[in-house]
């Protein structure tokens, strides 16, 4: 051999020894790995001189290296995941992203599965592996754009995804699908959504699925999520949405819990959440702009626990609904015993308030076999004072029964409210009927006994009375009434009392007296004032 050919063969061995083992990531100058390369360690910020940018690959210069157990990449303005980037890395546990301006994802970006990709599937230990590794762990946190979350993103064996403090641009169709077995956990953390496109998340089974202190600024569309499968828990917690929440929006089957709390949301249509529970549901805090009839109707219990009558408590306060259709919280009975309380409308409150019908049913079969709690919604609501009530303090929270007993006259309105009103005015009728008729009756029987008997002006207990004037000397005729009344110092004429006198004249014995005498004190008070 010539020297220059000993040279080219010595260049050639060189460039392929780098290519087998010197140009992983380990090998560039933002990342340090450890002796075995199980820990890639990568941040751009350590190096200011070199490129603030990384690229992730399976292949080629610079690719992730196929022993790591755990890659991290932090402080870079820019920071690109090639497709199945990962998927060479059969040992990988964690991929960890963080404090990154830009993220930028491929298709399939964070497909992984640990057979470590198609021309191994027919290994015959690969059934042994599954068993051992319960998939990668992905942790996307403080990104300030992720422009997109492209289809297939995530998918095959994943143990667990979240995003913390990100800003999503816009996650395609099928982002989330296709995920191997169970997923452990996925969840959303103080992460805004530009955009969400239908089935995002599509037919996978995850234990927990969490959205908190996340906002979509656009519409959360029909079947956002769809075909998912939770097991443990579905929860939002202080969630915006700017836009419409569509119907079917979220179509999910299982979760032993289901909370949605201290959220918001413009708009929600009509059975945006199809969840089938096989647990308590929660709808605790939240602000709705309007709810659409039905609203959270399709959130039922699954059909096992309602055939054996595994009753799930479904529990729906301190809530605010500022408009509304007719039938907007419609419960499902079938397998849920609602408890609603604080429910507070945006409304007035109002005397013919329509909305107490209106607003809440229970069904088992919406809309034929529906009951309108009137009762509890009376209990439960607080309205807005009007601003026509001359108290002046327009738009203060009231509980609605406290405004009806306050404002409400009767034949005002309807409503059972009322209905009380209109009872208490017949009982009160009732009483002044049985007073008059008894007045007129014991006025009916003193005029009998006025005609009985004559007065004789000498009567013994003329004498003791304070008589000012009258029939003191006159013999008197049988319908001579006017010569006995007697005058009571304040002036006042008592006709009763005449009739008293009369009695004692006549009765010939005590006994006689006294029998007829008490039979005037009962029925006529008023002589009980001698
Ligand atoms: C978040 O990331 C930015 C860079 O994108 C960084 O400057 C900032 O320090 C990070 N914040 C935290 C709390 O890590
Ligand atoms: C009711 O919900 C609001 C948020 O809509 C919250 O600020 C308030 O603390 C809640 N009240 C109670 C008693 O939980």
């Amino acid at each position: 051999m010539t020297p220059f050919q000993w040279t080219l063969v010595a260049a050639v061995l060189v460039l392929s020894s780098q290519a087998i083992s010197a140009q992983s990531l380990c090998d560039t100058p933002q990342c340090e790995c450890d002796d075995t390369q199980s820990q890639v360690r990568c941040s751009c910020r350590k190096v200011p001189q070199e490129s603030q940018e990384i690229v992730l690959k399976a292949q080629g210069p610079g690719h992730v290296p196929r022993v790591a157990n755990n890659v991290m990449v932090t402080h870079c303005d820019r920071v690109k995941v090639m497709s199945m980037a990962f998927d060479g890395a059969r040992l990988l546990w964690t991929v960890d992203i963080e404090s990154v301006q830009l993220l930028e994802m491929a298709d399939e970006a964070f497909g992984w599965s640990d057979n470590g990709g198609g021309q191994q599937q027919q290994h015959q230990h690969q059934p042994h592996h599954h068993y051992h590794h319960q998939g990668l762990t992905v942790t996307i946190t403080n990104v300030t754009a992720v422009p997109e979350v492209p289809s297939y993103a995530f998918r095959g064996r994943l143990r667990s995804v979240t995003f913390n403090r990100v800003r999503v641009g816009v996650v395609r169709p099928f982002a989330f699908s296709s995920l191997t077995g169970t997923t452990g956990r996925i969840e959303f953390r103080d992460t805004v959504f530009g955009q969400v496109d239908q089935q995002a998340f599509k037919k996978f089974t995850v234990n927990e699925f969490v959205l908190k202190g996340c906002r979509f600024e656009g519409a959360a569309p029909s079947r956002m999520l769809t075909e998912i499968t939770v097991h443990d828990e579905l929860r939002l917690e202080e969630v915006t949405f700017t836009g419409v929440v569509h119907s079917y929006a979220f179509r999910v089957h299982g979760p032993k819990v289901f909370r949605v709390q201290n959220s918001r949301a413009t708009c929600v249509q009509s059975d945006a959440f199809e969840v089938k529970c096989r647990g308590p549901a929660f709808v605790e805090d939240n602000a709705f702009g309007r709810l659409e009839r039905g609203a959270f109707a399709a959130v039922t219990v699954d059909a096992h626990k309602v055939a054996e009558a595994d009753y799930q408590e479904f529990v729906f306060e301190n809530n605010t609904v500022a408009e509304f259709e007719n039938d907007a919280l419609v419960f499902d009975t079938n397998g849920f015993r609602p408890r609603v309380d604080w429910l507070i409308v945006g409304r007035a409150c109002g005397c013919p308030a329509r909305w107490r019908n209106d607003l809440v049913a229970f069904s088992t079969d919406y809309p034929r076999h529906t009951e309108r709690p009137v009762w509890m919604v009376e209990q439960t609501a607080w309205c807005a004072t009007p601003d026509d009530d001359g108290v002046g303090d327009f738009g203060r929270l009231v509980k609605a029964q406290q405004y009806d007993e306050a404002h409400c006259l009767p034949g005002g309105g309807r409503g059972t409210g009322l209905g009380r009103f209109h009872l208490t005015g017949v009982a009160l009728i009732a009483v002044a009927t049985l007073t008059a008729a008894l007045i007129y009756w014991a006025w009916y029987k003193k005029r009998k006994r006025g005609q009985w008997t004559n007065v004789p002006a000498s009567s013994p207990v003329k004498t003791r009375s304070i008589l000012k004037s009258g029939g003191g000397g006159g013999g008197g005729g049988g319908g001579d009434k006017h010569r006995h009344v007697m005058v009571m110092p304040e002036g006042k004429t008592y006709r009763e009392t005449e009739l008293h006198v009369i009695v004692e004249r006549t009765g010939t014995t005590d006994n006689q007296f006294k029998s007829t005498a008490n039979y005037h004190q009962r029925a006529q008070p008023l002589t009980s004032d001698l």
